[in-house]
């Protein structure tokens, strides 16, 4: 079967800085990729130019149907596709939970206001929060909004799932439960892209790791890679406290 995402030999420079090289790698439909590597090897780059919120120097990129990196992509397509969710969960703090996963579904896809709302419950007892759906955001925990976040995604019913580090910023049990809503989603079929520093949960939920070294794929393969590293860089990221 054809791979829903296909990285091929992408490169990448802010200035003087590489900061992808040679960069290829694919995703199957359904199947749940984690990207690990140290700060600043390039894992939120690469995933950032899968959704073209920056632009490749060369390589090719395809996420479904959509050549993400030939000039004649349709920009909005690709993003009503590709749902993407950030350590930070950027809800608009004057909209209730409610009103936040409507949004774009209402002014993007132009969808009713009845079925808008509809999908948003929908997508909020995904996430385990049908109960906070007219609470403000200020009223939930990180975790809970974290959760809104991905629901708020969900709503544009993704092909794709993007995460950079969605649970860097909270304590271990609010963590929990946004890698719980994370695994549920993997459990229903969703395919997804994760940048993660939480190792049990990559081994766990993960069809295959990528580790990023330097702006590289420096080892990729099953969980087992974890266990019998083939490269002096990982066994040093692993030992390193994870
Ligand atoms: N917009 C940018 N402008 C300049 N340098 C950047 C920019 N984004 C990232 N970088 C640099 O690219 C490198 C890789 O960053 P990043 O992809 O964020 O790594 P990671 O997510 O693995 O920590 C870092 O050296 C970072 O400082
Ligand atoms: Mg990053």
């Amino acid at each position: 079967m054809l791979p829903i995402v296909e990285v091929e030999n992408v490169f990448k420079s802010f200035g003087s800085t590489r900061v992808l090289e040679d960069v290829s790698f694919s995703v199957s439909k359904g199947s749940v990729v984690a990207i690990i590597g140290r700060s600043g090897s390039g894992k939120s780059t690469a995933l950032r130019c899968i959704d073209r919120l920056e632009i490749v120097d060369s390589g090719r990129i395809r996420v479904a149907e959509h050549e993400v990196t030939s000039s004649g992509l349709d920009l909005h397509q690709l993003r009503r596709d590709v749902g993407i969710v950030f350590q930070s969960y950027n809800l608009f703090p004057h909209l209730t939970v409610e009103e936040n996963i409507m949004l774009a579904p209402r002014l993007v896809q132009k969808t009713r206001r009845s079925a808008a709302r509809e999908s948003a419950m929908q997508v909020l007892t995904q996430v385990g929060l049908a109960d906070k759906a007219t609470c403000y955001p200020s009223q939930l925990s990180g975790g809970q909004q974290q959760r809104v976040a991905i629901a708020r995604s969900l709503a544009m019913a993704p092909q794709l799932m993007l995460f950079d580090e969605v649970t860097s910023a909270l304590d271990p049990q609010l963590t929990g439960e946004v890698l719980r809503v994370m695994e549920g989603l993997a459990t229903d079929g969703m395919t997804m892209i994760l940048v993660t520093h939480e190792m049990a949960f990559a081994r766990k939920v993960a069809d295959e790791i990528i580790f990023m070294h330097q702006g590289r794929v420096w080892e990729r393969g099953p969980a087992e890679i974890l266990d019998a590293p083939a490269t002096a860089e990982l066994r040093d990221f692993i030992g390193n406290g994870l």
